[in-house]
């Protein structure tokens, strides 16, 4: 990654173009949560369509789940979530900030205390910290009108529990057999002790998790399978596979209920960090659950007469996490001719906000005309934005770091000839087309295989 993307140059464009915005702004924001504007949630909902279609259409063996976001509370014991989700908190005794434990060390967290009179200036005396405490990262509410009877809920802290009780149903009406999937995309919550980083840790997210069910002895070669399938899926959607590792985790780093869980890297600015995890889970989860519930989650095989508890793979990412490796992968800045810094997001076409832009030369002459009916004759083939506003400089720019792979200009030939400038983003290459040849054209250039350009701002 060059030297020149830093998580405050991220912010400040996902601000600028409308990706993303801190939350309540107007009433002076709440910490580490945030909107996702236009542009923000078209690129976020291409990343999870993305992950829809490798789950989905590319294969046959998973099929797709929304579960709720509260559930049972039985469910939060049977998972362990309720004694082992938590993270070790220390306090400051004295400004009553509260830090991660065990993160002290590995984020340099700045124990300077604002409340300690400082002696001298420009010295800060440090935070004078308790003993660590577990902290339940689950957010309780509550269940009912009345609070003396409600009963407690919590919100999600992950999807996959929906998913494995639902394991019964979905054996019983997708007709499906070991080794099988079910893959749900949606909201998990946690009451993360330092949330930070932009988006890459709060305490509400979007996570794209799926639990594949296997016979007990296909189990690792399942685990070797998804590692590769998830490392390839961000290789394919633009990621440079030097930013991405695969690091499996140490014994004494394992969750509670996995046997085997090897991390994607991805080095962000922060440094090398978790994108997605991908865990052995045994048959913890739907053992636990039969225990809780009473309900066999078990598979009968009819033709072997075996039956079995499937053992479960899952991969499990966050889709903003991953919005964000997108967004900070495809960063660059790039010094033109004239000395201007061309800000560019070079993001793969399918997962770009805006494909095409329509961009009339002039507002007069019938221009505008003529570039409304070519985006009548491109919708639904691929989606465009009509710009007519500023000059064509800047209208070039501001697609560049919404990371619009092509720029359409309709001029004053384009009337007369009925042929267009294609402008693309990443070589600057401008190539004249025949209008009635657009919609193939662009087919063609979305079907072929893509691979991330060199970015100008790094090393030769
Ligand atoms: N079901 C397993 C599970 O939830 P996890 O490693 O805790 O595993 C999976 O979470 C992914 O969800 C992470 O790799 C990360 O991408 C995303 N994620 C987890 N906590 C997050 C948070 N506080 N903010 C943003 N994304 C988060």
């Amino acid at each position: 990654m060059p030297d020149s993307v830093t998580m405050d140059k991220i912010v400040a464009l996902c601000k600028r173009r409308g990706f993303i915005f801190p939350s309540s702004e107007i009433y002076g924001g709440v910490g580490s949560t945030y909107d996702f504007g236009h542009y923000g949630v078209l690129l976020k909902t291409n990343v999870k369509n993305a992950w829809w279609r490798a789950m989905l259409e590319e294969r046959d063996d998973i099929v797709a789940l929304d579960s709720a976001i509260l559930q049972h509370p039985r469910v939060w014991e049977a998972s362990g979530h309720l004694a082992g989700f938590s993270d070790p908190m220390v306090d400051c005794k004295t400004c009553g900030h509260r830090f991660r434990a065990d993160h002290l060390e590995e984020e340099k967290a700045d124990l300077t205390c604002p409340r300690k009179p400082s002696k001298l200036a420009g010295q800060g005396p440090e935070c004078e910290l308790t003993e660590a405490r577990d902290f339940n990262l689950m957010f309780k509410t509550q269940v009912g009108a009345v609070e003396s009877t409600a009963s407690v809920a919590y919100l999600r802290p992950e999807t996959a529990q929906g998913i494995f009780i639902n394991f019964k149903n979905v054996l019983q009406f997708a007709r499906k057999k070991p080794p099988f999937g079910i893959a749900q995309v949606g909201k998990s919550f946690r009451n993360e002790i330092t949330p930070g980083n932009f988006i890459f840790r709060t305490r509400e997210f979007e996570q794209m998790e799926m639990e594949f069910f296997v016979p007990p002895d296909e189990v690792n070669d399942w685990y070797e399978h998804w590692k590769t399938e998830r490392f390839n899926w961000y290789v394919r959607y633009g990621i440079r596979p030097d930013h991405l590792m695969m690091r499996e985790h140490a014994a004494d780093e394992l969750s509670h209920y996995s046997s085997g869980t090897a991390d994607v890297e991805y080095l962000f600015p922060i440094g090398w960090s978790e994108l997605e995890g991908v865990a052995n889970r045994g048959n913890f989860d739907l053992t636990q659950h039969t225990e809780f519930s009473g309900e066999k989650l078990e598979y009968f095989d009819g033709s072997t007469k075996e039956r079995y508890t499937p053992h479960v793979i899952e991969p499990a990412a966050g889709a903003d996490r991953a919005t964000l490796a997108f967004l900070v992968d495809s960063y660059d800045e790039e010094t033109l001719e004239n000395g201007e810094t061309r800000v560019v997001l070079r993001l793969h076409p399918q997962l770009a906000p805006i494909t095409a832009a329509i961009l009339p030369l002039v507002r007069k002459d019938g221009q505008p005309e003529l570039a409304q009916e070519i985006r009548e004759q491109l919708r639904g083939i691929v989606r465009t934005e009509y710009d007519e506003g500023g000059s064509v400089g800047k209208r070039y720019r501001r697609h560049d770091e919404i990371g619009t792979p092509w720029c359409i200009t309709v001029d004053h030939e384009s009337l007369s000839d009925r042929t267009v400038t294609v402008r693309e983003r990443d070589s600057l290459e401008q190539s004249r087309v025949a209008i009635e040849e657009l919609p193939g054209w662009f087919a063609q250039r979305l079907a072929q295989p893509w691979t991330s350009p060199k970015l100008a701002s790094e090393p030769t």
